[in-house]
């Protein structure tokens, strides 16, 4: 006798373990077995994010297991769509795991370089080598196809998913902008329409074979960071922080909500650390360093402390981050892939 499937249990893992009960998801109308971000969801959770009615979920749950019993269910079982089992970029560990490392970039504020620390992580990743993906989770504010100077529209894929576009260092990219007729018109859009474009940024895109997906958040505490903790198979956290931040309480408040929703803080950067002039003479122009503090905030690593460089302010805005090179970014590069190589 099979053991007893609940609504708390994990639906990839008892369609893994059960590929029976697939169609009985189907037949019920419920799309999570096909859906990236769903089949990572308990039985329940799938249920309540595809609006199945709750009053339905014990007769969900007792189909289930009449499905693995052999018994009759109470619906017409129906075939999971064509190629959309469970997708490969789900799988939990290992090397089937299509994208090795989902990494997110957050901080508390707005402005503090997250985008810019995102893009210089991939930067220095790729340089080294790895296969690097940008999902950039901002999406009413993004500046990522921009940093990147990666344009045009992105096209369908051979598998009816979405292919990224590449930059001219082989960085994948996926961004809101892409979708805009023209950079600047807005997106209007409210917190459950943000959540979902995250969430096929995630699952409807072929990132193909990725070691890193670096998943750059707007600034807070919103329902954009919420999702892509919640939903996204997130395995560290970067905490971006300037010096003068610390005054405040947002970095705790982000701290915390990490915290709260059991994410993993793999490292703290603090960006704006100082100037330097040609003649090596350094100003703290936000004030003296807290990264000792923020390493006792976090209990993470510090990885690195970014200048203000007006080269790189220039090279972001006309398209060719990947262009620059720095002492003190390639010390920051160095300490967060052996950090993360450490963690895993
Ligand atoms: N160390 C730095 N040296 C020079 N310019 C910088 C540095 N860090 C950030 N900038 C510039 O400051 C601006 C804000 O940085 P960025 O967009 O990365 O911040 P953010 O935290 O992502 O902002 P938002 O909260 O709006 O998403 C950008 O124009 C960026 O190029
Ligand atoms: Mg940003």
């Amino acid at each position: 006798m099979a053991e007893t499937i609940t609504a708390d249990m994990v639906i990839h893992d008892v369609v893994t373990k059960y590929p029976a009960t697939v169609k009985v998801f189907h037949g019920h109308g419920l799309p999570c077995t096909a859906c990236a971000v769903g089949a990572r969801e308990s039985v329940a959770g799938g249920a309540r994010t595809h609006r199945f009615p709750p009053e339905k979920l014990d007769l969900l749950v007792k189909d289930l297991n009449a499905s693995v019993n052999g018994e009759p269910i109470s619906v017409a079982p129906k075939k999971a769509p064509v190629g959309r089992g469970i997708p490969l970029t789900m799988a939990p560990e290992g090397e089937d795991r299509k994208i090795k490392k989902v990494i997110a970039i957050m901080s508390g504020k707005g402005g503090v370089g997250k985008s810019l620390v995102t893009g210089l992580l991939a930067v220095s990743l790729r340089r080294q080598g790895m296969r690097v993906g940008i999902l950039d989770g901002d999406i009413t504010g993004p500046s990522i196809a921009r940093m990147f100077g990666t344009q045009g529209q992105p096209s369908k894929s051979a598998t009816g998913g979405i292919d990224p576009l590449t930059s001219k260092g082989g960085i994948k990219v996926m961004s809101m902008n892409m979708f805009l007729e023209h950079e600047s018109d807005p997106v209007v859009w409210r917190g459950p329409m943000i959540s979902s474009a995250i969430k096929q940024f995630y699952s409807d895109v072929d990132w193909g074979q990725l070691d890193y997906l670096l998943v750059d958040l707007p600034p807070g505490t919103s329902d954009a960071p919420m999702t892509v903790l919640q939903s996204l198979p997130v395995d560290g956290i970067v905490i971006v922080s300037s010096p003068q931040m610390l005054a405040t309480m947002i970095v705790m408040k982000c701290i915390n909500m990490v915290r709260q929703l059991k994410g993993v803080i793999v490292g703290v950067v603090e960006n704006m650390s100082y100037f330097e002039t040609p003649n090596n003479e350094r100003y703290e122009i936000f004030g003296p360093s807290n990264g000792t503090e923020l390493v006792t905030m976090t209990g993470a690593p510090l990885l690195g402390q970014i200048p203000i460089d007006p080269n790189l302010a220039l090279l972001c805005d006309a398209g060719r981050v990947e262009e620059y090179y720095a002492d003190a970014y390639e010390a920051l590069a160095a300490n967060f892939v052996s950090t993360l190589k450490i963690k895993r």
